[in-house]
């Protein structure tokens, strides 16, 4: 991995999988898990082996299947979860385990009922168990959003002696500000000793809807993987959306950081997930709503017309999307209403389309939108016609 490739850890099957009401059958995440292979995500986190028989049956049967990324489960620092998460491991290619305890005041108090000592010896008995299966071991210092610097810099420490490849920085709760997360990561890069033997990762959550700035300031201070799910699902309010990541480091490429995803898959991905898990996407969700490519005010659709990148930042091609939509309203304009009967067959001069848009007009008034059918019926209506279908 180069120093400039940020790693894609994909969870849409395990936090993502959290959302209430949105679980999904061992068949649904093997399709997704196989999409998510050709995506190009780097590992996928495939599901919690020891929360249930279901979960086990997912991880194991995911880790026979998947060809290139490596397959990750979740435990708690708890010996049995750590045991069953490398049984359910045991057919993939390259197998991690995913083992971490909560770092925060409130975790360590109300959760633990314990003290910063016994938490680390947990933390470092878990890696070292963990470490006695796999080669590849990921710590989480659950709610690490809320936990004091010098402390999670020390649990750090001890986790990477003890062996832990990837260290994950969640913000359980969504509560850091971007620059408070950036901050975060630079201290754990320039005060945890060993910290060049092992990966940062970013796993932010979207309670105050941060979650991708907080990633992306995580990268921009030396983290090199962001955990992430398709459309944004999760716990809550969600978590970091990959798509949104990944086309923010691909549009912006002074950062100087690049990941392995195809993002001509982006779209269709996004579809599968929230068809299989029955969550449908807010149309203006950023990159894959059903608005993220639509242009309906004249001003906007004027421009769009004479050349995508007035009002594009991304072309939809690259992320799978066939083309930009010129949405016909009562907002539009006349550049659009000529765009468009020009699709459906009409080519209209300047004084037909003058009397064309007026009567447009009043037909989009009485509708929130005016699609091809109407079009014709608008043009047929018109006493120009015999004159527009003769030219
Ligand atoms: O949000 C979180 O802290 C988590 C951990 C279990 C990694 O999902
Ligand atoms: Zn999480």
């Amino acid at each position: 991995m180069s120093n400039t490739n940020v790693q894609i850890f994909d969870t849409t099957l395990r936090d993502g999988e959290q959302v209430p009401g949105c679980k999904l059958n061992t068949e649904q995440k093997i399709i997704i898990a196989e999409q998510l292979d050709l995506l190009g995500v780097d590992i996928i986190e495939a599901g919690f082996p020891v929360s249930s028989p279901g979960d086990f049956k997912s991880v194991e049967a995911i880790s026979k299947i998947v060809k290139n990324a490596t397959v990750c489960g979740l435990t708690r620092s708890v010996e049995n979860d750590i045991k069953v998460a490398a049984e359910a491991l045991k057919h993939a290619k390259t197998p991690r385990i995913h083992t971490g305890i909560g770092t925060s005041d409130s975790h360590i108090k109300f959760k633990f009922n314990s003290n910063k000592d016994a938490i680390i010896d947990r933390a470092v008995k878990a890696v070292s168990y963990a470490k006695s299966f796999v080669e590849d071991v990921e710590f989480y210092a659950e709610d690490a959003g809320r936990t004091d610097n010098e402390y999670l810099a020390r649990v750090c420490e001890a986790v990477i002696k003890a062996g832990a490849t990837v260290l994950n920085i969640p913000d359980t709760t969504g509560y850091c500000l971007p620059s408070e997360y950036g901050a975060k990561i630079k201290y754990l890069k320039e005060n945890v000793k060993g910290i060049e033997k092992a990966v940062l990762s970013c796993h932010c959550h979207n309670d105050l809807g941060l979650a991708t700035a907080n990633s992306i300031e995580g990268v921009i201070n030396g983290a090199r993987q962001i955990e992430c799910t398709i459309n944004g699902i999760g716990e809550r309010a969600g978590n970091t959306a990959l798509e949104e990541v990944v086309m923010i480091l691909k549009q912006h490429p002074y950062l100087n950081l690049d990941t392995n995803i195809k993002t001509e898959m982006l779209y269709g991905l996004s579809q599968l997930v929230s068809d299989s898990m029955g969550i449908y996407t807010q149309p203006n969700k950023a990159i894959v709503g059903a608005n993220a490519f639509a242009h309906s005010s004249g001003i906007h659709q004027d421009g769009v017309i004479k050349n995508r990148e007035t009002y594009e930042i991304i072309d939809p091609k690259d992320v799978g999307v066939t083309e930009s939509a010129i949405v016909l309203t009562a907002r539009s304009g006349r550049a659009a209403l000529a765009y468009r009967a020009k699709n459906v067959g009409y080519e209209l001069t300047k004084l037909q389309l003058d009397e064309i848009y007026v009567n447009f007009l009043d037909f989009a008034d009485k509708k929130k939108e005016v699609n091809d059918d109407d079009i014709h019926t608008i043009i047929e209506n018109s006493r120009l016609y015999k004159e527009i279908i003769s030219a």
